[in-house]
């Protein structure tokens, strides 16, 4: 059990975490837990989800499942309802679904590849956005986190669908926050780094596992983002 080692900064809280069956999202919602906010689990994989819950349990924390894909988004919006009725609020929004899409040339990503990664990366999250923000205006210290990457700047050949779909999750974010100026609402872009995950293994096969570091590594070092005395807008912080 990953006990914190001073009082618990998120009790009360409600976190939503998306991408929360695996990976970093797994990570983000364990170490959520272990300080005390209850969580909202998102993601497709049931079995994925349940052995998140065990984690945030581990931690010491409590969670709701709610087996959801991104693509479709009746049900984000359907979402946003249930947890105003069940919370009347969301303290923190941790957008970490993530999907990589096909690395090809431009010219050669099938329209379906296309369609579904900038769906994953970029238009759910507005929807997210869209569902939860007046949640997230109920929060006394809402806070949302985008997760990023540094291929969003348009980096490396080959990785078009999912750099463009980060790119435009960043100036989302961004711009989201700029909206957010009279509130006590915060939004920002957190870029883990590298990390030993499925995603990381798709685009890097050859790669061997110790190579980057373990998610854990990098959801412990996003945590102080959500906390209500962080009061950071529409910033981009990478975990170098
Ligand atoms: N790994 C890295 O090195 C790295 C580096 C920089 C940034 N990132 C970013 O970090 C975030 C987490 O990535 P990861 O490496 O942890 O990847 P991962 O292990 O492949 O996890 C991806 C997560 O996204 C969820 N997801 C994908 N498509 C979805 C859909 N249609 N509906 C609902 N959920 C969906 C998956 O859940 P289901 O399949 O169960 O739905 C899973 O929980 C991503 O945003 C990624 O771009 C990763």
């Amino acid at each position: 059990m990953s006990e914190p080692v001073h009082p618990r900064r998120l009790a009360g809280r409600v976190a939503v975490v998306t991408g929360a069956s695996r990976g970093f999202g797994a990570a983000a919602a364990a170490a959520i837990a272990a300080e005390g906010a209850h969580l909202v689990l998102v993601a497709r994989t049931v079995g994925g989800l349940e052995e998140t819950d065990d984690a945030v349990r581990r931690a010491g924390g409590s969670a709701t499942l709610v087996p959801l894909d991104l693509k479709e988004s009746d049900r984000i919006d359907q979402l946003g309802a249930a947890l105003h009725e069940r919370f009347g609020k969301v303290d923190m929004l941790v957008a970490a679904a993530g999907a990589l899409g096909t690395l090809t040339p431009v010219g050669h990503i099938r329209p379906e590849h296309w369609a579904d990664v900038l769906a994953v990366n970029l238009t759910a999250n507005w929807r997210l956005i869209r569902s939860l923000d007046p949640l997230l205006r109920l929060s006394d210290a809402g806070r949302a986190v985008f997760v990023s990457c540094a291929e969003a700047g348009g980096r490396d050949a080959y990785w078009a669908g999912y750099a463009v779909s980060k790119g435009g999750l960043e100036t989302l974010a961004r711009l989201y926050a700029a909206e957010l100026a009279t509130t006590s609402v915060k939004a920002n872009i957190f870029d883990p780094g590298p990390m030993r995950t499925g995603l990381r293994a798709a685009a890097f096969p050859g790669e061997k596992a110790d190579a980057v570091r373990a998610p854990e590594e990098a959801a412990r070092a996003m945590l102080p983002m959500l906390l209500p005395a962080y009061t950071a807008q529409g910033e981009r912080v990478a975990f170098a």
